[in-house]
């Protein structure tokens, strides 16, 4: 079904739920994304970093493989193809190779710097009915071994922003990206009610949800929350699942090495994450 990642997006702030972003990396991970959100007839977001991109050779590669997919797997509920914190040039990049949506994410520039690049964005996209997620506050995350804490956005900035016409926002609420450290404070409610007071209806959107615990989660859709990110908690389940089978010697058995049989068990695991976000998330049954 063809609607917008916008359309989507409103629909679960006037539902109080959220869509998940499910990151792709390859083949196996956005069919078992796929076969679940059917499975569960919810919508879904994939979500492309700029590495992903690049690791499956191009944005034109990730636009043909996910299309002829939703074809061939019968997919029906509506899915978005995103560029997840696209820099200025790859927005334009994916733009051109067909996505449907994309992330600007000029967090890191001056908030003027931010504006101007971003209103530009906006109005590219919507020529085109590209939807388009910008970011304030930038979200932290493990660097070189040394995890930041995440920002927490200015609601004014937020608000010019909102106001240029963005379709959602990533506001940093003290979220990060990967594994939250022992003393993380945890997700700053009062940032998102301040932001939410500012901008209204539109819906925000929250990076690094692995990790955030379940009751944080369900407070910040109550709060205007409609799209929550996932990707770390996709790897770690794909990496554990493997190395199970390589540690039980399965890897050596039958015919030899087939890496069919090798990705299977982190293909299935991965499936039982996005079982779990989407109850979590409340968009089982949504699409
Ligand atoms: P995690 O890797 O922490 O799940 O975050 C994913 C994300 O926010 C992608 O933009």
């Amino acid at each position: 079904m063809v609607i917008s990642a916008k359309e989507m997006l409103q629909q679960a702030r006037a539902g109080k739920y959220a869509v998940a972003q499910m990151n792709i990396n390859n083949l196996e991970w956005t069919k078992s994304v796929l076969a679940v959100a059917q499975e569960l007839q919810s919508p879904m977001i994939l979500g492309v970093s700029e590495g992903a991109g690049k690791y499956m050779t191009g944005y034109k590669t990730v636009v043909a493989m996910t299309n002829a997919m939703l074809e061939e797997m019968g997919i029906t509920v509506p899915v978005a193809l995103h560029l997840d914190h696209g820099s200025y040039e790859h927005c334009y990049k994916c733009i051109d190779a067909g996505f449907m949506s994309v992330m600007f994410d000029g967090s890191h520039y001056p908030i003027e710097e931010n504006v101007a690049k971003t209103r530009e964005l906006v109005e590219v996209c919507h020529s085109k009915g590209i939807s388009i997620e910008a970011e304030v506050g930038s979200i932290g995350g493990e660097e070189d071994g040394v995890i930041g804490m995440g920002e927490c956005a200015d609601p004014d900035e937020c608000k010019k922003i909102a106001d240029l016409g963005v379709d959602f926002l990533a506001a940093g609420i003290g979220n990060i990206h990967g594994k939250y450290p022992a003393n993380w404070q945890g997700l700053s409610f009062e940032t998102l009610e301040a932001v939410k007071a500012k901008v209204g209806d539109l819906p925000l959107v929250l990076h690094g949800g692995t990790g955030i615990p379940d009751d944080m989660i369900k407070k910040a859709i109550s709060l205007g929350v409609a799209k929550i990110n996932v990707n770390t908690e996709n790897q770690l389940a794909f990496a554990a699942a493997t190395r199970k089978y390589i540690e039980a010697g399965k890897d050596l058995e039958g015919k030899g090495f087939d890496p069919r049989k090798l990705l299977a068990p982190g293909a299935e695991a991965i499936k039982d994450v996005v079982r779990t976000k989407l109850e979590l998330f409340g968009s089982v049954g949504k699409a």
